[in-house]
């Protein structure tokens, strides 16, 4: 996938009902088809107008100052990544390097995701909750506002959950703490494994 202008909607890995024992076919046919298409639009739109922008990567224009840049190409990023890390089908298992280092850190797999859930719920208004790692290859859990992503901090994502309302409120209403319980079961912890 080209990873500069013009940005293409990144496939969706799976059906729009794989998820269903989490996140409903619509919120998925919605999320993805309208909200993670129009941040690629959006960001099209814009660049389209300024071709000395035409060639960085998304990654370069996620720290552009200029905030309509910054915040589509963070939506795109983002949104590739949520895809992505997710799966449908049999709950899947951490991978033993992982989980030794989620344990090393957090003292076992419950306590970081209690910890990791409290991080996502705490994110005032629309944003993201993370786990990264950063220069050192310290484990690290964080949040960030709107579309803002951690790379920007120098921080590399493994984990990412989407706490837009747009990621949950059909089914959960205003109860993001039981969307964010229940993510767990489509982690694809595989494909976390190997980032
Ligand atoms: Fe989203």
């Amino acid at each position: 996938m080209s990873n500069h202008y013009p940005f293409v909607l990144a496939e969706l890995p799976y059906k729009y009902d794989a998820l269903e024992s989490v996140i409903d076919r619509q919120t998925v046919e919605i999320h993805y088809g309208k909200h993670h298409q129009s941040y690629v639009d959006n960001l099209n739109k814009i660049l389209e107008g300024m071709p000395y922008l035409q060639n960085k990567t998304l990654e370069e224009l996620m720290n552009s100052e200029v905030a309509a840049i910054k915040n589509n190409a963070g939506g795109v990023w983002n949104h590739n990544f949520y895809w992505q890390e997710m799966k449908g089908g049999e709950e899947g298992e951490i991978s033993v390097d992982l989980g030794k280092r989620i344990e090393k850190k957090f003292g076992s797999l419950v306590e970081f995701k209690a910890l990791f859930e409290k991080n996502a719920l705490g994110r005032f208004g629309s944003g993201w909750g993370w786990l990264v790692e950063d220069n050192e290859g310290e484990l690290e859990i964080m949040s960030t506002a709107n579309q803002d992503n951690p790379l920007s901090l120098g921080k590399k994502p493994l984990l990412g959950i989407d706490v837009w309302e747009h990621a949950y409120y059909l089914r959960y209403q205003n109860r993001r703490a039981e969307y964010v319980g229940s993510w767990w079961k489509v982690v694809n912890w595989e494909w976390v494994g190997k980032r």
